[in-house]
């Protein structure tokens, strides 16, 4: 279970998340629990954090691991931070600053090198779901990121479903519609890296995921946990969604 913050929260609101959060998913052994904070937040998150089974993750980094590139950030900064995790490709990157399945898949690539563990995501736009072309969109975004992967390097990614109309709409694809694009990748998976690799692999669905819908998504065998915005910065509905 993993929370975007995206751009939201100073240090001491991060301080502050953490004093309510941790003691509400003290009990949550059945999953991994994961924030993803502002850069700026990272360090704040990692020491709150302390002690507890939560981990911290960035939401983009840059593939090389320094140099002339002002206001990027590497693989190594980020795991020297304490940082654990790293989400990659997210839509708003996609659709705001320009990532490519290629870039998706140089930062993955990166990532790993760094030993931080990404949360890839791929998602469909609207029009491209009305068109009846979300299967097709899924393998691209799979053909030109992930599937540039060597099988070891597979092994250690999550995948993010996140179709690009249900991110803070409020509009949440129906457990089928999650599954059935669930389904989808898993087949993509299968057929590149063989059925070990497809049963392994951790799907997590994003979008306008909430107290009372994650319940039904996550009662559906293929989706394997949530990659929460909006309701991932209030320490107590992102507690309901950890303890579902
Ligand atoms: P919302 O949960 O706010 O719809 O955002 C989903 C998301 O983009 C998580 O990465």
């Amino acid at each position: 279970m993993a929370g975007n913050w995206k751009m939201y929260k100073t240090p001491a609101e991060t301080k502050a998340f953490f004093e309510k959060f941790l003691p509400l998913v003290s009990g949550a052994s059945h999953c991994e629990i994961v924030i993803n904070p502002p850069f700026v937040n990272i360090a704040a998150a990692v020491d709150a954090a302390k002690g507890s089974r939560v981990e911290i993750g960035g939401q983009n980094l840059y593939w090389a691991k320094e140099g002339a590139f002002t206001g990027e950030i590497s693989g190594p900064m980020l795991k020297a931070s304490g940082a654990e995790w790293v989400i990659i490709g997210h839509s708003e990157r996609r659709q705001y600053f320009g990532e490519t399945d290629e870039t998706v898949l140089k930062r993955t690539v990166a990532a790993l090198e760094a030993d931080l563990k990404p949360i890839v995501c791929v998602g469909e736009m609207l029009a491209e779901r009305e068109a009846g072309e979300t299967e097709a969109v899924l393998r691209t975004q799979f053909d030109g990121g992930i599937a540039g992967l060597s099988p070891e390097q597979f092994a250690k990614i999550v995948i993010a479903y996140e179709p690009v109309w249900a991110i803070g709409t409020g509009k949440t694809a129906t457990p089928e519609m999650a599954a059935d694009a669930h389904r989808v990748l898993r087949s993509l998976v299968t057929a590149k890296f063989g059925a070990d690799a497809g049963a392994a692999v951790r799907i997590l669905y994003g979008g306008s995921v909430k107290p009372d819908n994650v319940k039904g998504l996550m009662a559906q065998p293929e989706i394997d946990g949530a990659l929460v915005g909006g309701a991932s910065l209030d320490p107590g509905s992102f507690a309901s969604i950890v303890n579902f």
